[in-house]
């Protein structure tokens, strides 16, 4: 069976997960869910950085040991990925006893080998990149990543001779053009090797910095925190002796963001090389998400944290933007509009309908059981000959890392068949008994297009996918493959497909809410004959009874010295019981206006409360009518 390996970076745990993390951890998850599909043995390795400077400082100011506050944070990366359904096969820790011993072997035979010496060395070290950087690298005397100014710091270290392997690493990533890839990312790390190859510095002093793994040949120092997290992709498959190194070392293929590039193109190849070890196959790197047009950071408070997104839109549709969003490579910005767009637009009207219109014609017309296909017409055989390239094609562009187009592509498929049922018009065939043949062509075409769809996002999402494969009465038991898209016509006509709930639904209302949201965030300063202008009253519920055919809205009549008819979008917080007889503030001026047919004559006020909304009242009795000041 051919074998595939795919890394993720292990995190550093001085921050929470956010999607920059969840991006490409996700894209990786992609990755080895598709190569399942496609026949391969994976293994998936993610995992935690927990060494160095910045761990140990971040503990310090959480007031923890280094240790309680790594399993702390660590244990949030381990808990999200299930979450996020990223199934992967074993998450690391550099703490573990297992990763310990292999970086102390490596150190020990990159010793041996003559390419560790002692020395002495005055740099530019900036704390963020937890390494020196060199006179070019500064942009005015600062960290062009941190803008930080770096501190001069002068020490006996170790070194390792990384120079001696300048030359046959630029051989290695010119004899294979795919080692580094996209080609921009080749290019850059070329470019930095047209400069003679400073030797790294492995270690540091424990006078200084403790927190990290002792040095087999010197308990003085311990080992600088990239040597160390590294070498994880190793220990990760049981190097030196286990089955798992011998078997996926040679088709490891890492996944990162820019930002690690020089660790991963310079440093990891020549420790390899030192090492005795090939190099990795591929080391695939992408771009940035940026949040309001700048980097994600805390201090300007624009962390984007994947959970939050998950329960606000849903995983599969999370998962969906992430993919279609951002071309592999590239930097892209995050916005919630945008996700809500792609949500309305790709997921719940291309899609979702294509679905929908396609189960629900198969069970009016033909009680919900699948038709045989017949003569085929020129349209049919488009629609099919369409499908099966896809399939061929979706391969290809995976190999390429082009997931974007991937999904673009499907897209078309979906489009395609969506226009489909509108130039068949199946209503109209179904109502002539003579096409009877025609129309199960029709639907069947329509349901086979729907199996190849359910296949090819499955890596993307894989809830939906599934689901649509239970719709489509494909029985778990038989797992789909790509395998299954060499050929149309599988679904088997006589079987049953079930309609149940739409796969997504649109996203309106919760825009609408964002919306108020932010105009209230960002809500003008008035004087004090503005807020004269609205009338609040104390009001007394006198009735309250749910609003027909909304599950949001309640109709009440409150007394306010006289009655009034007002309705609220509070029946998810309230039931109409509990609210009578409370004492509430509404606003008694406000423009009559419709919702749902009845007139409401007020508004009354509510506070977001979380998990739904807590009505304004007052902690004694007041009198109803009288005016809120
Ligand atoms: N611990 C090191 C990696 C060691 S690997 C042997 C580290 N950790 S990190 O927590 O800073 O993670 C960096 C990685 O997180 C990036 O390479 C990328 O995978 C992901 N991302 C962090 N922020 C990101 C964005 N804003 N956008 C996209 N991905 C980003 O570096």
């Amino acid at each position: 069976m051919k074998k595939i390996y795919f890394t993720t970076p292990i995190y550093y745990v001085n921050a929470e997960p956010h999607i920059g993390h969840a991006y490409t951890t996700i894209v990786a998850d992609v990755l080895n869910r598709f190569y399942q599909l496609a026949g391969y043995e994976t293994f998936f390795l993610t995992g935690t950085d927990e060494h160095g400077d910045k761990v140990a400082q971040a503990a310090r100011a959480a007031g923890e040991t280094p240790l309680a506050y790594a399993d702390r944070i660590s244990g949030l990366f381990r808990a999200l990925w299930p979450k996020l359904h990223v199934s992967n096969n074993r998450f690391i820790r550099t703490t573990e006893d297992a990763h310990k011993r292999v970086v102390q072997l490596i150190l020990q035979k990159v010793y041996d080998a003559g390419d560790i010496y002692f020395g002495e060395y005055g740099g530019h070290y900036c704390r963020g990149c937890e390494r020196f950087l060199t006179e070019k690298e500064l942009v005015d005397g600062k960290c062009p990543d941190h803008g930080t100014e770096p501190d001069f710091i002068k020490e006996k270290n170790y070194f390792f001779r990384m120079s001696k392997y300048q030359r046959w690493l630029i051989d290695h990533i010119q004899s294979n053009p795919d080692f580094i890839r996209p080609e921009r990312y080749r290019n850059e790390v070329l470019a930095f090797l047209r400069d003679p190859l400073e030797d790294l510095c492995i270690s540091r002093p424990k006078s200084r910095m403790d927190w990290g793994i002792s040095l087999p040949f010197d308990d003085n120092f311990v080992t600088y925190v990239w040597f160390d997290a590294l070498i994880n992709y190793l220990t990760g498959v049981d190097y030196p002796q286990g089955e798992r190194f011998a078997q996926f070392w040679p088709v490891c293929q890492h996944l990162i963001a820019k930002d690690i590039l020089k660790p991963h193109g310079i440093y990891w190849p020549t420790m390899l090389k030192s090492a005795g070890i090939p190099p990795y196959r591929h080391l695939n790197v992408h771009g940035y998400w940026i949040v309001s047009e700048s980097k994600m950071s805390k201090s300007r408070g624009n962390i984007v944290k994947p959970l939050d997104l998950m329960y606000k839109y849903g995983l599969d549709a999370f998962r969906y933007f992430l993919l279609r969003e951002m071309p592999f490579g590239l930097d892209s910005n995050f916005s919630e509009t945008a996700l809500i767009g792609r949500i309305n637009a790709d997921l719940a009207n291309d899609l979702g309908n294509l679905v929908s219109r396609t189960l629900a014609m198969v069970e009016r017309y033909r009680q919900g059981r699948i038709p045989e296909a017949r003569n085929l017409e020129p349209e049919d055989r488009e629609l099919k000959d369409s499908a099966l390239r896809l399939a061929l094609e979706v391969e290809k562009m995976f190999a390429d890392l082009g997931f974007h187009k991937a999904l673009i592509a499907t897209w078309e498929l979906i489009n395609l068949a969506n226009k489909y049922i509108d130039s068949m018009a199946p209503w109209t065939l179904a109502k002539d008994p003579g096409k009877a043949e025609r129309l199960d062509t029709v639907l069947y075409q329509l349901l086979e297009v729907l199996r190849f769809v359910a296949v090819l996002i499955w890596s993307f999402m894989p809830m939906t996918a599934e689901k649509m494969q239970r719709q489509l009465g494909i029985s778990k038991a038989s797992p789909q493959s790509l395998a299954s898209l060499r050929e149309w016509g599988s679904l088997l006509p006589g079987g049953h497909v079930h309609k149940g709930e739409s796969l997504f639904p649109r996203v309106e209302e919760k825009r609408k809410e964002e919306e108020e949201k932010e105009k209230m965030d960002t809500a003008p300063v008035i004087t004090m004959e503005d807020f004269q202008k609205v009338d609040l009253r104390v009001a007394k519920v006198i009735y309250a009874e749910p609003v027909k055919k909304s599950d949001r809205l309640l109709k009440l009549r409150v007394d306010i010295g006289e009655e009034r008819t007002l309705v609220a979008g509070i029946a998810k917080s309230y039931k109409p019981e509990e609210l009578i007889g409370k004492t509430i503030i509404i606003v008694a001026n406000l423009q009559p206006t419709k919702l749902m047919g009845v007139e409401s004559n007020g508004m009354l006020l509510a506070a977001d409360a979380g998990e739904g909304l807590a009505l304004a009242t007052f902690d004694k009795e007041a009198k109803s009518g009288s005016k809120v000041r």
